[in-house]
Formats: structure tokens, sequence, C-alpha cells
């Protein structure tokens, strides 16, 4: 199971890299639109935090396929590294998965809310596929039935394209996904966080602190507590 962070805030991402195993950051529009900086310079200053080989994901705005092409391949030449291309699952989606796959670029298809839109987009070459697991929710749908049912197509179907899962409001939806078969999963900074906070964790170390200081005072291993 790989960990993306789906933010483009800078020092988010900065703290995120530094203490959780991220296999890179995902974006969308709605996301890029949140920061202060032009979406390249921001996309640019992403890659200089993650690296190169991390993966960093970008959503085109495009409607139709040919011109999803050419911003598609925009981005491989503006920003270095593994970059993937996010797109949405419309007729126009797919034809320009199609045309990507046979350059050999990378695609993300997103925005996806039934089994069968990710069958669809997994026969057409995608690499991921994000199923929207809290909008599906949101629409008295289960997001988590629909990411457990496309692992299930793609077990059936022999697919390779891995499924990512998006679009999560708490960490119950995460654990659920995670059980359910999600290759892979990107969240929000403020919901990572939450991925191992839990009240006793930080209390049993107190006291492992506390009754250490009462025999040893500060001295620890070649170290002084403070
Ligand atoms: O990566 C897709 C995801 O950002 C959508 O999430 O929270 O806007 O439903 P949300």
């Amino acid at each position: 199971m790989r960990l993306y962070i789906d933010s483009a805030n800078l020092d988010q991402i900065e703290r995120m890299n530094e203490y959780y195993p991220i296999a890179g950051v995902t974006t969308n529009p709605s996301i890029l639109v949140k920061e202060k900086n032009h979406y390249i310079q921001a996309l640019q200053d992403i890659r200089k935090i993650i690296g190169e080989e991390k993966e960093l994901f970008i959503q085109v705005i495009a409607d139709n396929a040919s011109e999803i092409v050419k911003e598609a391949e925009y981005f491989q030449t503006m920003i270095p590294g593994k970059t993937i291309i996010k797109i949405p699952v419309t007729e126009e989606g797919i034809k320009a998965i199609k045309t990507l796959t046979a350059k050999n670029v990378p695609t993300l298809a997103t925005t996806i809310y039934t089994p069968f839109q990710a069958l669809i987009a997994a026969k057409a070459g995608a690499k991921y596929v994000a199923p929207y697991v809290n909008r599906i929710d949101d629409l008295s749908g289960d997001g988590i039935r629909v990411v457990s049912e496309i692992a299930t197509l793609f077990t059936i179907h022999k697919m390779s394209t891995e499924l990512l899962a998006a679009s999560f409001k708490n960490v119950q939806q995460v654990y659920e996904a995670c059980l359910s078969g999600a290759h892979t999963i990107t969240v929000a900074p403020e919901i990572i966080e939450k991925l191992i906070d839990f009240p006793a964790t930080a209390r049993d170390v107190k006291v492992f602190q506390s009754q250490w200081k009462e025999t040893y005072g500060n001295e620890a291993g070649n170290l002084l507590l403070k």
C-alpha cells in the first residue's frame, strides 16, 4: 500500500514528506487554486520538495481528447520527474487515456463513482483509477463498496491498473478502503496526521519518560533528555 498527500500546500507537503512514508503528491484544480502561487510554480515547488523519484499527479482542465493530450504533454515538459496525468472519466477522457497510453504517458482516471467507470478506464490503459469515496457516500452511495468491487473486477479480469482511493473525510473511510483492496490511497495532511494519532500512545510515552527520569534523571543512552 502506498500513501500519497492530497494537497498542494508547500508547508504541509514539506512536513508530511519529512515525517511520513510518502510515495508522492496528488493535486486537482480545486486543490491548486487554494494556493497563492501560479499553478506551474506551485507544481515545480512541490517537485523540488519531493524530488524526481516520487510521483506527482496533475489534473487536466480541457474536456476534449485532443486538448487533454496537449495539456498532458505540456505538464510532462514543464514538470520534471515522475508526473502522472489525471483525467476525469468522460468519453473524451477515455479517448485521451488511450492516446496517452499509446505514447507511454502514465495516466490516472479520476472522478470515479462506479466500478464500471474504473474497469473501462483500466481497459483504456490507465495506470491508476481513483474512486471518490466520500463523494460517493455524499450521494447516498457506498464508497467503500465501490472500492471493493473495483478491486474484485481488477482481480477477475487480471488488470494491472492500480486502485488509488481518494476523497476521504475521516480515518474510518481510509481504513476501510485499505481493507477493501485499495492498492494506494491519497489523503489530506489533516487526515494523514490522524492515521496514527491515539491519545493512549502519547500518554504511555509520558509515563515511560517520567518513570525513567525518577531512576536515571535526564540521562538516556548518550543523550541528556530535556
Ligand atoms: O484526489 C481527489 C480528491 O482530492 C477529491 O477529494 O475531498 O475534494 O472529495 P474531495
